[in-house]
């Protein structure tokens, strides 16, 4: 959701504010803002300037270089909108009834109106839609002349969610920052110090990082960062060092982060790989380092995520299914957390989500934990809520995923629960070593025949130059091939906005056909598998009723020749491993169908790129 920065440091804290929303605005782009304080001139008292913008981050960089604030402390935000509009007013950051105390907000503040009408009783005057608005005038109704004090008086007071940047003109030393079911994280520089959101912004800055707990408050000072509880005691925070690279947060020449970041994905899946798997096919993972015998006990698996991340539980509950024969279900984390769980404490619990902070599936988490469930995140983000939250994690090292639709890290996802199937069916033997051998050779091919698929780029783009004149379309698959269908769907409409749905074959003939006709194409996944004649038989059954299909079939299948409008041929692969090939294919179509209608891909409306409120 939105993106958090804050400064204090030896050097000019507006440049630096300015690149780190940049980097950023992914994390939500409705509005914008920084506060910077400016220290007293001879004749003049400090004071604080506020640049807003109610438009995307490069309109609030003009207004800024325009009239650029100096100052050794600041905060900026970029806002994906959740209580009012955005406007000018909403944008952040938000400020008390003397404009002396600053603050940005990712989160949600449940008891806001609550808290806004007993401070308006008391006088307090609001400007803003805003339920961060109540922070500021908290601290201020809170403040005796200690800051840090005041804050953590308000914030005792505050339901929900959030991660706060803050200081106050009073304090010019100070910068605060606090979190409660949202991340923020402080970075150390060399005499300067920043609070952010997420590491991708102060990634060029500093590597050493320090991950604030749940309802912890660090306070910054130009002496060092102290962290402690909202009761004062001082906590020591996990101090991490972060292995990403500042070119892995840049366009690189491409002309967007999600080609970019489609092109990452042979080193995403291979970096997933490393170090996990030996020429047996014996799985390993560092940070979900669990015995055989114990692994074993565990007769269901349950795989939770959001979005992307919902259709890799989807192939992952196929894998374990069948290559370990446990049974497995994928869920609908935000579904599952208002269920009454029929699982308990023989159940594996397996979290998928890239970024490890989204809310939903923290709950899900959350609510497995609490059953007694093993739990595993499967996660980008070291660190990250869920990675700490889970019994053990399994990290993708897909570096930074900025694009805010998914791509490398569902490739990563996808190899990292075959892994995990691979796994759970050697320790309950039932795999063979011949079987395993497969799987080894077919997992190590495959970064290769991704680089072969993406070279292929300029095919795709042709065909969905061709196919970008739709308004509908349908994918369809069956068995691994209807997760990827689905996001195959989900793909074209967050980026393209064009409506598209995903179904099985069998489920087409009850409904969905009625859709068809010579107006709306269907994408059909005809890749070798055990279904593949099912499928084939299905695209006939289209083609009957003038829908044109594009199918995507094994190199060398000419069975849909002369019956789809289009064939395109992708490399032989292992079922498993077809499903990610056909996934970054299926990225590619939508990314160039996008591009043809002129969206902007890597930040499409309404969405967001890390979810942390429900
Ligand atoms: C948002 C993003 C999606 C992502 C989903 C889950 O909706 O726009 O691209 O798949 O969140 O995110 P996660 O970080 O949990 O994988």
């Amino acid at each position: 959701m939105c993106g958090i920065i804050g400064y204090l440091g030896d050097r000019e804290a507006t440049p630096i504010l300015m690149e780190s929303l940049k980097r950023l605005e992914y994390r939500g782009y409705d509005s914008a803002g920084v506060a910077v304080l400016e220290l007293a001139r001879p004749g003049e008292e400090a004071h604080t300037t506020l640049t807003k913008s109610e438009k995307k981050v490069d309109t609030l960089i003009s207004k800024l270089q325009a009239n650029m604030p100096t100052g050794h402390l600041g905060i900026g935000h970029t806002r994906w909108a959740t209580h009012g509009k955005p406007t000018y007013i909403n944008a952040h950051p938000h400020t008390d009834c003397h404009g002396k105390i600053f603050v940005v907000h990712n989160g949600i503040i449940e008891n806001f109106a609550e808290l806004k009408a007993e401070l308006q009783a008391k006088g307090h005057n609001f400007t803003s839609d805003t339920d961060t608005e109540v922070v500021p005038h908290l601290i201020e109704a809170n403040y005796k002349g200690d800051f840090l004090a005041a804050v953590r008086a308000a914030l005792k007071r505050i339901h929900g969610a959030y991660a706060l940047a803050m200081f106050s003109t009073d304090d010019p030393e100070l910068l605060i920052g606090a979190r409660l079911n949202a991340p923020l994280v402080v970075g150390l520089g060399d005499h300067e110090y920043y609070i952010a959101s997420d590491i991708t912004a102060i990634i060029p800055y500093t590597k050493r990082v320090l991950v604030l707990g749940e309802g912890e408050v660090a306070a910054v000072t130009p002496l060092g960062a102290t962290v402690s509880t909202l009761d004062g005691i001082t906590v020591q925070p996990k101090l991490i060092h972060v292995d990403w690279d500042v070119s892995q947060a840049q366009k690189s020449g491409f002309a967007h982060f999600m080609l970019k970041e489609i092109h990452e994905t042979p080193e995403a899946v291979a970096n997933a790989v490393r170090g996990r798997l030996t020429d047996d096919g014996i799985v390993s993972f560092r940070e979900f380092d669990v015995d055989d015998e114990k692994l074993r006990s565990y007769n269901e698996v349950l795989l939770l995520g959001m979005g992307t991340s919902r259709h890799a539980a989807m192939v992952g509950e196929f894998l374990v299914e069948d290559w370990a024969g446990i049974p497995a279900r994928a869920e609908d984390a935000s579904e599952f957390r208002y269920r009454r769980p029929t699982f308990g404490p023989k159940t594996l619990a397996v979290v998928l989500t890239q970024s490890g902070e989204t809310a939903d599936t923290l709950v899900g988490l959350h609510r497995a934990k609490e059953r007694g469930a093993l739990t595993v995140a499967v996660t980008n983000v070291f660190a990250s809520s869920a990675a700490r939250d889970a019994d053990g994690a399994i990290y993708l090292h897909s570096g930074p995923e900025i694009g805010v639709a998914s791509t490398k890290t569902l490739a990563a996802h996808m190899v990292s629960l075959s892994l995990l199937a691979l796994r759970l069916a050697t320790v309950n033997g039932r795999i063979s070593l011949e079987r395993r051998h497969e799987l080894v050779a077919a997992l190590r091919a495959l970064p290769d025949q991704i680089r072969e698929l993406v070279d292929r780029e300029p095919e795709i783009a042709k065909l969905a130059k061709r196919y970008s004149r739709y308004r509908n379309f349908m994918y369809f698959g069956r068995g691994l091939s209807y997760p990827v269908a689905l996001e195959g769907a989900l793909k074209l409409k967050e980026i393209s906005y064009v409506h598209a749905e995903g179904t099985t074959g069998g489920e087409l003939k009850h409904g969905p056909i009625a859709l068809l006709d010579k107006e709306f194409p269907v994408i059909a996944i005809c890749t070798a598998s055990s279904t593949k004649d099912k499928m084939v038989s299905n695209v006939y059954e289209i083609a009957a009723r003038d829908a044109p299909v594009l199918a995507l079939v094994t190199a060398g299948d000419h069975s849909l020749d002369g019956v789809a409008k289009d064939v395109f041929e992708m490399p032989a692969a292992e079922e498993s491993m077809a499903a990610i090939l056909n996934t970054v294919a299926l990225q590619l179509f939508a990314y160039h169908v996008a591009v043809e209608l002129g969206q902007d891909v890597d930040q499409p409306r309404n969405l967001a790129k890390s979810v942390t409120v429900e």
